[in-house]
């Protein structure tokens, strides 16, 4: 309801409060504590707005938060889980110019971290983390964090963009800066994975994606990509990485395994190629940093992204129509299902809820 119209109103109504449906993580440490409760609707001070979410997205970040196993940041009790979400704001508070109510918007990962390099200090403002995410009928947010929706995606197809979208567009061109006619090599079919293969298809350089399951393969050639390495038929992935690459090896690496498959994403790259840090997918093993300047490798941690690096996204999946691939839809109602479903590492691409 506008502003304007609540001002005619007698004020025993005007003052009476909207009821939500909010889902906090209370307390934080199994997915048993994932609960539903009616709260109070949030009103937005001076520069913040709120945002009705209309879809949301999972990561396998919000599996580790919610199970008590993510590290690197501290997690806020009885949180709001999911970074990922789209929407649309409802209400602006004083002083708000950067947004109306109306518009269709994505709240950025990190709240704080509008553009230039990453500041330690971001990590503990990460939505579904630091502080509250958008598993809620309304958020309130600074009208700073958060972007337009590009006009040909759905609010579903939106949401699956805050953070595996914008760390694979991280990856390869904020930091990468790929160019047509390279090669970029991605591990798994999940999210970040799929986005790195399709940014990578949209900027025309070829794509090779390890899979450890054939009916998932089969998927990702009928959407044709054709260089595909079984990492559990094939344990030595990387010697098929270089054979497809005429013993050359890659020119970039999206590397999601983390201590587990680094080794073998090194052994895939081509001398002077680009490796970006990002997953802990596989167990622990040793790495030997030798391993790296025999490479003359450019090794990168990649943390999602700026304000500015998502604007730059926006920009280019618009030009080119790109849509997410999304695996399977939940209602609101069934956020566990979702989690157990992410869990059993089934899905292909992004899980969404939607109708939040
Ligand atoms: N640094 C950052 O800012 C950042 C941002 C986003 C994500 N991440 C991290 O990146 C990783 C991927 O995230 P996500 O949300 O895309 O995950 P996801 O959607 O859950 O995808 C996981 C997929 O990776 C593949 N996989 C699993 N174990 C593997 C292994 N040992 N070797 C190779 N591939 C394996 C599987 O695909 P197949 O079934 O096809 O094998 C699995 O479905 C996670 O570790 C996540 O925490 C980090």
């Amino acid at each position: 309801m506008g502003l304007q119209m609540q001002r005619w109103m007698p004020s025993r109504l005007r003052n009476r409060k909207t009821l939500m449906k909010v889902y906090r993580l209370d307390p934080v440490g199994t997915l048993d504590d994932l609960k539903c409760f009616d709260e109070d609707a949030p009103r937005p001070c001076p520069h913040e707005i709120v945002v009705r979410i209309r879809a949301a997205s999972l990561n396998y970040r919000d599996l580790k938060v919610a199970t008590g196993t993510y590290s690197p940041s501290e997690i806020k009790p009885r949180l709001i889980p999911l970074s990922d979400g789209a929407g649309e704001v409802i209400e602006t508070g004083p002083g708000v110019t950067r947004v109306k109510t109306g518009d269709r918007v994505t709240p950025i990962f990190g709240q704080r971290w509008l553009a230039g390099k990453i500041n330690p200090s971001y990590s503990s403002h990460s939505l579904g983390g630091g502080v509250d995410g958008v598993l809620a009928e309304r958020i309130v947010l600074s009208e700073e964090g958060v972007v337009p929706i590009p006009a040909h995606l759905s609010f579903e197809e939106a949401a699956t963009l805050p953070c595996a979208a914008m760390t694979a567009w991280h990856a390869l061109f904020s930091r990468g800066q790929l160019t047509a006619g390279e090669t970029v090599l991605t591990l798994g079919t999940g999210g970040v994975s799929l986005f790195a293969a399709q940014f990578a298809r949209m900027a025309g350089a070829r794509i090779i994606i390890t899979s450890g399951s054939e009916e998932k393969i089969a998927r990702l050639k009928a959407m044709g990509f054709t260089d595909v390495v079984n990492y559990r038929a094939t344990p030595d992935w990387e010697r098929e990485v270089k054979k497809l690459t005429d013993g050359e090896g890659v020119d970039h690496v999206v590397e999601l395994g983390g201590p587990g498959t680094f080794a073998k994403s090194l052994m895939s790259l081509r001398m002077g190629g680009g490796l970006y840090l990002i997953g802990n997918l596989a167990a622990e093993a040793q790495v030997n940093p030798r391993l790296i300047l025999a490479k003359r490798a450019h090794v990168h941690g990649i943390q999602v992204g700026s304000r500015e690096m998502f604007e730059a996204m926006n920009r280019a999946i618009t030009q080119a129509k790109l849509k997410p691939i999304i695996d399977k839809q939940f209602e609101f109602g069934e956020p566990r299902a979702a989690f157990d479903y992410l869990a059993g590492r089934k899905h292909f691409g992004k899980i969404v809820i939607r109708g939040v």
